[in-house]
């Protein structure tokens, strides 16, 4: 089978990747040719585990390009472009831009399409580019996309005709994963709906989080019994500063403005959307309780990926923290092992970060950062992912903890 992926992000490029793998001949068709260009010349765009080894071992059976026409013959073409939320709802520009291109696919070929998108979306490409449409929505995670990639936890296939909803589940036939088949909407729904709940639960930890901070109670004690409930589980119920990234931001804000227009609000999505937001300042202001004035002080900020294992900084809490001192006159500097932006002066090893501030806030939850307890001696600390032993720390805050420390007031 001949496979085409148009958009060679996170999701192309690692879908395209994994099926070259897997033996498909795999052509990806990006509009950006630099990006292009440097594939073709051995260049990762993006760091993801394992995704340079991938590629090096499909060589043979993978190629870009920019050219749509490359795609004439291939059985299956997934769309994988962005869909970025614009003043709090999504842009479909991209997708529908890719679903006009997408007429040289030859009659019998299908498209997926694994952006994510509103409901209603998988009709519109098939009006516009004239081919049989199946919504294949993305669950995979930045960090663990290529396991997530080879063995989803589920494949939901969405569409109106069998032989090309036989067609795409064939493709994933390697998997072994449960294949759940549904209408367009339903397949759009279900990716919105998992993302928003996702965000929901964090948010609710979070607020959970709050109320501890003002209490003799410490949020990891009551999330790990709450978590023990198997009607719970313990996954997404870690407190912290927030969820960030290219996803949870962009797709919670899309699913409530849409809920919206159809009349139906999801309050509940609205509500974690708020929350989320705070978190950022709720940061801030736990350094300023605990070291008083910023301005013109030094504050190093561990993290700035928005999570660990990538070095993705699209919605970085870390950046927007940074971004927050800096309106208070604070000079920022940051550390992240694998992360570059231009937004925050660099430093290359969290030593160096830690020695030259002297507050540190530890915005995402890199391994490297456990165990850095004795640095951070005589900083002052704000733990906002809760991966440092605080019985090791003098003057620190950490999120959902409301034991009595040295500097708090009363
Ligand atoms: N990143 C994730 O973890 C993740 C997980 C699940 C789902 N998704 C969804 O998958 C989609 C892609 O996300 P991403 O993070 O890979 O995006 P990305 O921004 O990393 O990559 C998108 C790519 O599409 C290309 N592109 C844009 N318009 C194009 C066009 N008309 N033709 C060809 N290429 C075009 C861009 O140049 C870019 O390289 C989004 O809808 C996102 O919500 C992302």
């Amino acid at each position: 089978m001949r496979i085409g992926v148009v958009g060679l992000g996170y999701v192309g490029l690692v879908t395209a990747a994994v099926l070259a793998d897997k033996g498909y001949e795999v052509v990806g068709v990006d509009v950006d040719e630099r990006k292009v260009e440097g594939l073709n010349c051995g260049r990762v765009p993006i760091y993801e585990p394992g995704l340079k080894e991938l590629l090096t071992r499909s060589q043979g059976r993978l190629t870009f390009t920019t050219d749509y026409s490359r795609l004439s013959d291939v059985d299956v073409a997934f769309i994988a472009v962005s869909t970025p939320t614009v003043n709090g709802r999504i842009s479909l520009d991209y997708v529908l831009s890719a679903s006009r291109s997408l007429k040289v696919l030859g009659k019998d070929s299908v498209i997926a399409v694994k952006s994510t998108v509103i409901p209603g979306t998988a009709r519109k490409v098939r009006e516009l580019s004239g081919r049989e449409v199946v919504s294949n929505p993305e669950f995979l995670k930045e960090g663990s996309a290529i396991r997530d990639t080879t063995n989803p936890d589920r494949i939901v296939i969405g569409g109106e005709a069998q032989w090309a909803m036989d067609l795409v589940e064939k493709v994933w036939s390697f998997t072994n994963s449960p294949v759940i088949r549904t209408t367009w909407e339903e397949a759009e729904m279900i990716k919105y709906a998992s993302n928003s709940f996702l965000a929901v639960k964090i948010s609710f930890i979070n607020e959970i989080a709050n109320l501890c901070e003002r209490l003799n109670c410490d949020v990891n004690v009551v999330a790990k019994a709450m978590g023990l409930d198997p009607r719970i589980s313990p996954h997404f119920l870690r407190a912290g500063l927030g969820y960030g990234g290219s996803c949870f931001p962009k797709d919670t804000k899309a699913f409530l403005s849409f809920s919206e227009d159809l009349g139906e609000p999801l309050r509940i999505v609205g509500a974690a959307i708020q929350v989320n937001e705070e978190r950022p300042l709720r940061a801030v202001r736990m350094l300023e309780e605990v070291m008083g004035e910023l301005r013109d002080r030094v504050v190093c900020i561990l993290g700035l990926a928005f999570k660990p294992n990538t070095d993705d900084t699209r919605e970085s809490v870390g950046l927007k923290i940074a971004s927050l001192l800096k309106e208070k006159g604070v000079r920022v500097i940051g550390y992240d092992p694998m992360a570059r932006t231009e937004s925050v002066e660099q430093v290359s090893t969290k030593e160096e970060c830690i020695a030259r501030a002297e507050g540190v806030i530890v915005a995402t939850e890199w391994e490297e950062f456990k165990g850095i307890e004795d640095l951070l001696k005589e900083k002052y600390v704000v733990d906002g992912r809760r991966i440092l032993d605080l019985s090791k720390l003098k003057r620190f805050r950490a999120v959902g903890y409301g034991r009595m420390t040295e500097g708090r007031s009363p």
